[in-house]
């Protein structure tokens, strides 16, 4: 996707935030992130591409000269006004001159603001207006979930040449997501279209999901967790996606804490045949949070840190996977599946919000001890409790897909499978006791 002009504001005073973010709001067609202090502004800076910074210089936690020099580590290029009654002459900090574009002195703000807009059109801008038009690659399991179309959408036919298939507004449904498949064409283009006007589209298909009152609350957790997915992994992560995002953990964990029967929520879950990846999120989330329960670890936390892992966890992986558990067993997985833990955590590092080791759990996705695991073949020694319910879970959740699809799926079937994987089940002892008491499956 193209990258938005992104603006920060940083400054401890909330009226000079907001008069200036108004005035750029005016001259700018940008996003703005505010900070109240220093510290904040680098935190920013760190996981945004910014390209334009008004920064004050006397802030609580760091100063405007310890933000310039996180500016100057940027990779693309990123502009900095300081915005202060201090005379940047006598600061070292801004010895190196090269990212910096003016400074405003208070409190002749909007008389500096405008000086700085124009240079910073004159000189920056042009580097935004390229990307601007630029066609963004978009997989075609994202416009299908999405199914009405954002703005027009073309095909590459080579370098240069793009021919328009869609038009904005258009619907792109199973049909056409099937000859594409057919045809081996796994992305499609946009044009001249925003990160913002995309999330926009997105937002109000989410929206429309929720308002859907024949939709089952499962089957809409579930067709939201695809398309979030979906975008996560086109888009990378963006701060528009967190509300969704937050919500849909708090959801699920809500919805499986607050079932009584775990039996007819499985069943719900395996009704929904959207994709492989969906339906094995949510039964790992319903098995681990429910045998969390058993187990008596009752922290929010630990649910909280379950139901994010349930959904996360694969977000790398390709909609069209089969089974994880099958492809591991018959040695069917390449250097792609081998790190898809790793660029998973990488992303969700990106998100605050997330609890700290929830990371952890997610690159012990495919662990269980003895060294029979991938990537690392850890020993049980070196698995985190969490972790090691959650992979547990993640097979309890792949032979219930196994023999969901041979028709055979019964509790004690279900227990002779996971008793054949874990041979070595004596540290998974306490784990097998919790699952012996809870029906799962009758026939
Ligand atoms: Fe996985
Ligand atoms: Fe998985």
């Amino acid at each position: 996707m193209i990258n938005e002009l992104i603006v920060l504001i940083a400054d401890d005073e909330e009226d000079i935030r907001d008069i200036l973010a108004f005035s750029i709001k005016s001259k700018l067609n940008c996003t703005i992130y505010f900070a109240s202090n220093g510290e904040e502004a680098i935190e920013i800076l760190k996981k945004n591409s910014v390209g334009l910074v008004f920064c004050d210089y006397n802030m609580p936690l760091k100063n405007g000269g310890e933000v310039y020099k996180e500016v100057l580590k940027s990779i693309q290029p990123c502009a900095y006004v300081l915005c202060s009654t201090v005379n940047y002459k006598t600061l070292k900090d801004f010895e190196d001159q090269s990212a910096f574009l003016c400074s405003i002195i208070k409190p002749a703000i909007i008389e500096g603001l405008n000086v700085a807009i124009e240079k910073f059109k004159t000189e920056f801008l042009s580097t935004y207006s390229d990307k601007v038009h630029a066609y963004t690659p978009i997989s075609i399991g994202l416009l299908f979930k999405l199914n009405k179309m954002p703005g027009d959408i073309f095909i590459k036919i080579s370098e240069d040449c793009f021919i328009r298939i869609i038009k904005k507004g258009d619907s792109f449904d199973e049909i056409e997501y099937a000859k594409y498949i057919q045809k081996s064409v796994s992305h499609l283009y946009t044009f001249n279209l925003t990160n913002n006007q995309f999330i926009d589209e997105i937002e109000r298909k989410i929206l429309s999901i929720k308002s859907n009152t024949s939709n089952h609350y499962i089957d809409a957790q579930i067709q939201i967790h695809s398309i979030l997915i979906s975008t996560l992994k086109d888009l990378g992560f963006n701060e528009r996606l967190l509300p969704a995002i937050t919500k849909q953990f708090e959801e699920t964990a809500s919805i499986i804490n607050k079932n009584k029967s775990l039996s007819i929520l499985l069943n719900r879950i395996l009704k929904n045949e959207r994709s492989y990846l969906s339906t094995h999120s949510f039964l790992i989330a319903a098995y681990s949070l429910t045998l969390a329960t058993k187990l008596e670890w009752l922290s929010e936390f630990t649910h909280t840190k379950l139901a994010i892992s349930s959904l996360m966890h694969d977000i790398f992986l390709d909609d069209v996977i089969e089974n994880e558990t099958l492809m591991l067993q018959n040695s069917r997985y390449d250097h792609n599946f081998l790190t898809h833990p790793e660029k998973a955590v990488e992303l969700l590092d990106q998100i605050r919000q997330i609890p700290a080791n929830t990371s952890r759990i997610i690159l012990e996705q495919h662990e269980i001890g003895f060294s029979k695991g991938i990537p690392n073949g850890k020993n049980m020694s070196e698995l985190s409790p969490l972790g090691s319910l959650f992979s547990f879970c993640h097979f309890l959740a792949d032979h219930t897909l196994t023999l969901h699809a041979r028709n055979d799926l019964t509790n004690a079937a279900l227990l002779k499978l996971m008793m054949d994987t874990f041979t070595e089940s004596a540290h998974y002892k306490n784990f097998f006791k919790q699952l012996e008491e809870i029906s799962f499956f009758e026939k």
